[in-house]
Protein backbone atom coordinates (compact mmCIF):
# COMPACT_ATOMS: atom_id res chain seq x y z
CA UNK A 1 0.00 0.00 0.00
CA UNK A 2 1.18 3.34 -1.02
CA UNK A 3 2.03 5.69 2.01
CA UNK A 4 -0.11 8.94 0.24
CA UNK A 5 -2.25 8.13 -2.87
CA UNK A 6 -3.43 11.72 -4.90
CA UNK A 7 -6.33 10.43 -7.24
CA UNK A 8 -7.42 13.05 -10.15
CA UNK A 9 -7.00 16.28 -7.89
CA UNK A 10 -8.25 19.41 -9.43
CA UNK A 11 -7.99 23.10 -8.09
CA UNK A 12 -9.03 26.51 -9.51
CA UNK A 13 -8.87 29.53 -8.66
CA UNK A 14 -11.40 32.15 -10.55
CA UNK A 15 -10.21 30.87 -14.34
CA UNK A 16 -6.87 29.66 -13.59
CA UNK A 17 -6.69 26.22 -13.63
CA UNK A 18 -4.09 25.72 -10.79
CA UNK A 19 -3.80 21.78 -10.56
CA UNK A 20 -5.79 19.92 -13.24
CA UNK A 21 -6.66 15.59 -12.79
CA UNK A 22 -3.21 15.27 -11.14
CA UNK A 23 -2.75 11.54 -10.11
CA UNK A 24 0.11 10.17 -8.18
CA UNK A 25 1.60 7.70 -5.31
CA UNK A 26 4.17 8.18 -2.77
CA UNK A 27 5.91 5.09 -1.69
CA UNK A 28 6.62 4.54 2.41
CA UNK A 29 10.15 5.38 2.61
CA UNK A 30 10.73 7.22 -0.86
CA UNK A 31 12.13 10.75 -1.36
CA UNK A 32 9.55 11.85 -3.87
CA UNK A 33 10.36 15.45 -5.64
CA UNK A 34 7.86 17.66 -7.66
CA UNK A 35 9.39 19.86 -10.27
CA UNK A 36 7.72 22.03 -12.99
CA UNK A 37 8.72 26.27 -13.90
CA UNK A 38 6.95 29.13 -11.81
CA UNK A 39 3.19 29.06 -11.47
CA UNK A 40 3.11 24.89 -12.10
CA UNK A 41 1.14 24.15 -9.13
CA UNK A 42 3.97 22.43 -7.06
CA UNK A 43 2.98 24.90 -3.69
CA UNK A 44 -0.55 24.46 -4.59
CA UNK A 45 -0.69 20.74 -4.30
CA UNK A 46 1.45 21.35 -0.66
CA UNK A 47 -1.59 23.37 0.05
CA UNK A 48 -4.11 20.94 -0.85
CA UNK A 49 -1.92 17.82 1.52
CA UNK A 50 -1.97 20.35 4.23
CA UNK A 51 -5.56 20.80 3.57
CA UNK A 52 -5.14 24.22 3.38
CA UNK A 53 -7.07 24.71 0.09
CA UNK A 54 -10.09 21.67 -0.62
CA UNK A 55 -10.13 20.44 -3.78
CA UNK A 56 -12.48 20.60 -6.25
CA UNK A 57 -12.74 16.96 -6.73
CA UNK A 58 -10.04 14.09 -6.45
CA UNK A 59 -9.15 12.53 -3.41
CA UNK A 60 -6.26 12.53 -1.12
CA UNK A 61 -5.14 9.55 0.59
CA UNK A 62 -2.16 9.05 3.92
CA UNK A 63 -2.03 5.81 5.34
CA UNK A 64 -4.79 4.19 4.65
CA UNK A 65 -7.45 6.60 5.28
CA UNK A 66 -9.02 9.33 3.39
CA UNK A 67 -7.90 12.77 3.97
CA UNK A 68 -9.47 14.47 1.37
CA UNK A 69 -12.11 16.18 3.65
CA UNK A 70 -10.94 16.47 7.05
CA UNK A 71 -9.77 19.49 9.07
CA UNK A 72 -6.55 21.12 8.79
CA UNK A 73 -5.23 21.15 12.09
CA UNK A 74 -5.78 17.34 11.97
CA UNK A 75 -3.07 17.07 9.15
CA UNK A 76 0.29 17.02 11.73
CA UNK A 77 -2.00 14.97 13.79
CA UNK A 78 -1.96 12.05 11.16
CA UNK A 79 2.27 12.63 10.65
CA UNK A 80 2.22 15.13 7.97
CA UNK A 81 4.44 17.90 8.59
CA UNK A 82 5.59 20.68 5.85
CA UNK A 83 7.96 23.60 5.85
CA UNK A 84 6.88 26.99 3.51
CA UNK A 85 8.36 28.43 0.57
CA UNK A 86 8.79 31.64 2.85
CA UNK A 87 9.79 30.41 6.15
CA UNK A 88 6.74 30.86 8.85
CA UNK A 89 8.38 31.14 11.87
CA UNK A 90 7.85 33.02 15.36
CA UNK A 91 10.67 35.88 14.39
CA UNK A 92 10.61 37.39 17.89
CA UNK A 93 10.80 33.66 19.44
CA UNK A 94 13.89 32.04 19.93
CA UNK A 95 15.00 28.67 18.17
CA UNK A 96 13.71 26.56 21.44
CA UNK A 97 10.57 27.99 21.46
CA UNK A 98 9.71 27.59 18.03
CA UNK A 99 10.54 24.23 18.16
CA UNK A 100 8.90 23.85 21.45
CA UNK A 101 5.83 25.19 19.56
CA UNK A 102 6.32 22.21 16.86
CA UNK A 103 5.69 19.27 19.51
CA UNK A 104 1.91 21.08 20.84
CA UNK A 105 0.18 19.11 17.55
CA UNK A 106 0.14 15.89 19.36
CA UNK A 107 -0.38 17.85 22.44
CA UNK A 108 -2.94 15.37 25.29
CA UNK A 109 -3.38 18.01 27.80
CA UNK A 110 -6.23 20.78 28.29
CA UNK A 111 -7.12 23.93 29.91
CA UNK A 112 -7.76 22.54 33.17
CA UNK A 113 -5.06 20.28 33.07
CA UNK A 114 -2.52 23.20 31.99
CA UNK A 115 -4.01 24.64 35.03
CA UNK A 116 -3.17 22.49 37.62
CA UNK A 117 0.13 21.57 36.19
CA UNK A 118 -1.16 17.44 36.12
CA UNK A 119 1.77 15.35 36.45
CA UNK A 120 0.99 14.14 33.40
CA UNK A 121 1.17 17.56 31.58
CA UNK A 122 5.00 17.66 32.97
CA UNK A 123 5.40 14.47 31.87
CA UNK A 124 4.26 15.64 27.95
CA UNK A 125 6.74 19.11 28.62
CA UNK A 126 9.56 16.51 29.61
CA UNK A 127 9.15 14.42 26.82
CA UNK A 128 8.57 17.51 24.35
CA UNK A 129 11.83 18.82 26.03
CA UNK A 130 14.10 15.68 25.07
CA UNK A 131 12.39 15.48 21.67
CA UNK A 132 13.28 19.08 20.58
CA UNK A 133 16.80 18.47 21.98
CA UNK A 134 17.54 14.97 19.73
CA UNK A 135 16.57 17.31 16.37
CA UNK A 136 18.58 19.94 17.45
CA UNK A 137 21.83 17.57 17.75
CA UNK A 138 20.47 15.95 14.72
CA UNK A 139 20.36 19.26 12.68
CA UNK A 140 22.96 20.19 14.41
CA UNK A 141 21.76 23.39 15.50
CA UNK A 142 22.93 23.62 19.22
CA UNK A 143 25.11 27.02 18.80
CA UNK A 144 21.76 28.82 17.60
CA UNK A 145 19.16 27.04 20.17
CA UNK A 146 18.86 29.99 22.62
CA UNK A 147 19.08 32.76 19.21
CA UNK A 148 16.21 34.71 18.36
CA UNK A 149 14.88 33.88 14.85
CA UNK A 150 15.07 37.27 13.39
CA UNK A 151 18.66 37.40 14.12
CA UNK A 152 19.56 34.35 12.45
CA UNK A 153 20.62 33.97 9.18
CA UNK A 154 18.75 32.52 6.35
CA UNK A 155 20.32 28.97 5.41
CA UNK A 156 19.59 28.89 9.10
CA UNK A 157 16.05 29.69 9.32
CA UNK A 158 15.44 27.10 6.84
CA UNK A 159 17.30 24.77 8.85
CA UNK A 160 15.26 25.73 11.91
CA UNK A 161 11.84 25.14 9.82
CA UNK A 162 12.78 21.53 8.73
CA UNK A 163 13.78 20.74 12.79
CA UNK A 164 10.27 22.49 13.21
CA UNK A 165 8.81 19.89 11.13
CA UNK A 166 10.57 17.06 12.39
CA UNK A 167 9.30 17.73 15.99
CA UNK A 168 6.15 16.53 14.66
CA UNK A 169 7.39 13.41 14.34
CA UNK A 170 5.98 12.95 10.78
CA UNK A 171 5.49 10.02 8.62
CA UNK A 172 5.41 12.31 5.89
CA UNK A 173 7.82 15.51 5.45
CA UNK A 174 6.56 17.63 2.71
CA UNK A 175 9.50 20.17 2.22
CA UNK A 176 9.13 23.64 0.07
CA UNK A 177 11.94 24.85 -2.25
CA UNK A 178 14.14 23.85 1.06
CA UNK A 179 17.05 24.84 -1.07
CA UNK A 180 16.33 28.18 -2.40
CA UNK A 181 18.08 31.15 -1.00
CA UNK A 182 21.21 28.76 0.60
CA UNK A 183 24.63 28.99 -1.16
CA UNK A 184 26.01 25.64 -2.75
CA UNK A 185 28.08 25.06 0.27
CA UNK A 186 24.65 25.09 2.64
CA UNK A 187 22.92 23.26 -0.40
CA UNK A 188 25.57 20.43 -0.37
CA UNK A 189 24.73 20.02 3.82
CA UNK A 190 20.88 19.75 3.09
CA UNK A 191 21.41 16.98 0.84
CA UNK A 192 23.00 15.23 3.76
CA UNK A 193 20.58 16.21 5.93
CA UNK A 194 17.79 14.93 3.53
CA UNK A 195 19.67 11.29 3.50
CA UNK A 196 20.00 11.19 7.54
CA UNK A 197 16.30 12.33 7.58
CA UNK A 198 15.00 10.01 4.90
CA UNK A 199 17.73 7.13 5.57
CA UNK A 200 18.40 6.97 9.55
CA UNK A 201 14.69 8.29 10.75
CA UNK A 202 13.02 6.77 7.72
CA UNK A 203 10.71 9.80 7.02
CA UNK A 204 9.62 10.02 3.10
CA UNK A 205 10.09 13.02 2.07
CA UNK A 206 8.11 14.92 -0.61
CA UNK A 207 10.35 17.91 -2.02
CA UNK A 208 9.30 20.97 -4.34
CA UNK A 209 12.43 21.57 -5.66
CA UNK A 210 14.34 23.69 -8.69
CA UNK A 211 17.69 23.07 -7.71
CA UNK A 212 18.46 19.90 -10.29
CA UNK A 213 21.35 18.60 -8.98
CA UNK A 214 19.65 18.15 -5.73
CA UNK A 215 16.95 16.94 -7.33
CA UNK A 216 18.86 14.13 -8.92
CA UNK A 217 20.74 13.51 -5.67
CA UNK A 218 18.03 13.13 -3.31
CA UNK A 219 15.58 11.97 -5.41
CA UNK A 220 14.26 8.25 -5.77
CA UNK A 221 11.74 9.63 -8.06
CA UNK A 222 10.18 12.77 -9.58
CA UNK A 223 7.52 14.53 -11.05
CA UNK A 224 7.30 16.75 -13.43
CA UNK A 225 4.03 19.41 -13.56
CA UNK A 226 3.65 22.22 -16.01
CA UNK A 227 0.65 24.80 -15.74
CA UNK A 228 -1.16 22.69 -13.09
CA UNK A 229 -1.01 19.66 -15.15
CA UNK A 230 1.32 16.71 -14.42
CA UNK A 231 4.10 16.28 -17.52
CA UNK A 232 5.84 13.12 -16.43
CA UNK A 233 6.75 11.03 -13.35
CA UNK A 234 9.80 8.71 -13.69
CA UNK A 235 13.51 8.65 -11.87
CA UNK A 236 15.07 11.75 -12.29
CA UNK A 237 17.29 11.30 -15.60
CA UNK A 238 13.81 9.98 -16.91
CA UNK A 239 12.50 13.15 -16.18
CA UNK A 240 14.94 15.37 -16.79
CA UNK A 241 15.55 13.89 -20.47
CA UNK A 242 11.74 13.58 -20.97
CA UNK A 243 10.90 15.68 -24.05
CA UNK A 244 8.16 17.14 -22.66
CA UNK A 245 9.66 18.28 -19.52
CA UNK A 246 12.39 20.09 -21.87
CA UNK A 247 9.65 22.18 -23.41
CA UNK A 248 7.97 23.07 -20.56
CA UNK A 249 11.17 24.61 -19.03
CA UNK A 250 12.43 25.82 -22.48
CA UNK A 251 9.45 26.05 -24.83
CA UNK A 252 9.61 24.65 -28.50
N1 LIG B 1 -4.65 31.45 -3.27
C1 LIG B 1 -4.56 31.65 -4.58
N2 LIG B 1 -5.39 32.52 -5.24
C2 LIG B 1 -5.30 32.69 -6.56
N3 LIG B 1 -4.42 32.07 -7.34
C3 LIG B 1 -3.57 31.20 -6.77
C4 LIG B 1 -3.60 30.95 -5.36
N4 LIG B 1 -2.63 30.02 -5.07
C5 LIG B 1 -2.04 29.73 -6.24
N5 LIG B 1 -2.60 30.43 -7.25
C6 LIG B 1 -2.21 30.36 -8.68
O1 LIG B 1 -2.11 29.00 -9.02
C7 LIG B 1 -1.00 28.78 -9.89
C8 LIG B 1 -0.04 27.79 -9.24
O2 LIG B 1 0.62 28.43 -8.17
P1 LIG B 1 1.66 27.69 -7.24
O3 LIG B 1 1.98 28.61 -6.12
O4 LIG B 1 1.16 26.35 -6.88
O5 LIG B 1 2.91 27.54 -8.21
P2 LIG B 1 4.34 26.92 -7.93
O6 LIG B 1 4.50 25.77 -8.90
O7 LIG B 1 4.54 26.64 -6.50
O8 LIG B 1 5.30 28.10 -8.44
P3 LIG B 1 6.70 28.68 -7.84
O9 LIG B 1 7.77 27.82 -8.42
O10 LIG B 1 6.74 30.08 -8.37
O11 LIG B 1 6.62 28.63 -6.35
C9 LIG B 1 -0.40 30.15 -10.16
O12 LIG B 1 -0.97 30.63 -11.35
C10 LIG B 1 -0.85 30.96 -8.96
O13 LIG B 1 -0.93 32.31 -9.27
MG1 LIG C 1 5.72 27.41 -5.06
Amino acid sequence: MSLFVAEDISISFGGIKAVQDVSFTVEGGEVFSIVGPNGAGKTTIFNLISRIYDVDQGTLTFDGQDITRVPTYVVPEMGIARTFQNTELFDQETVLKNLLIGCHVHRQSNFFSDLLFLPSVRRQELAFRQRVEDVIDLLDLQRYRDQVIANLPYGVRKMVEVARALCVQPKLLLLDEPSSGLNPEETEDLSFWLEDINGDLGITIVMVEHDMNLVALASDRVMALADGALVAIGTPSEVQNHPEVLRAYLGD
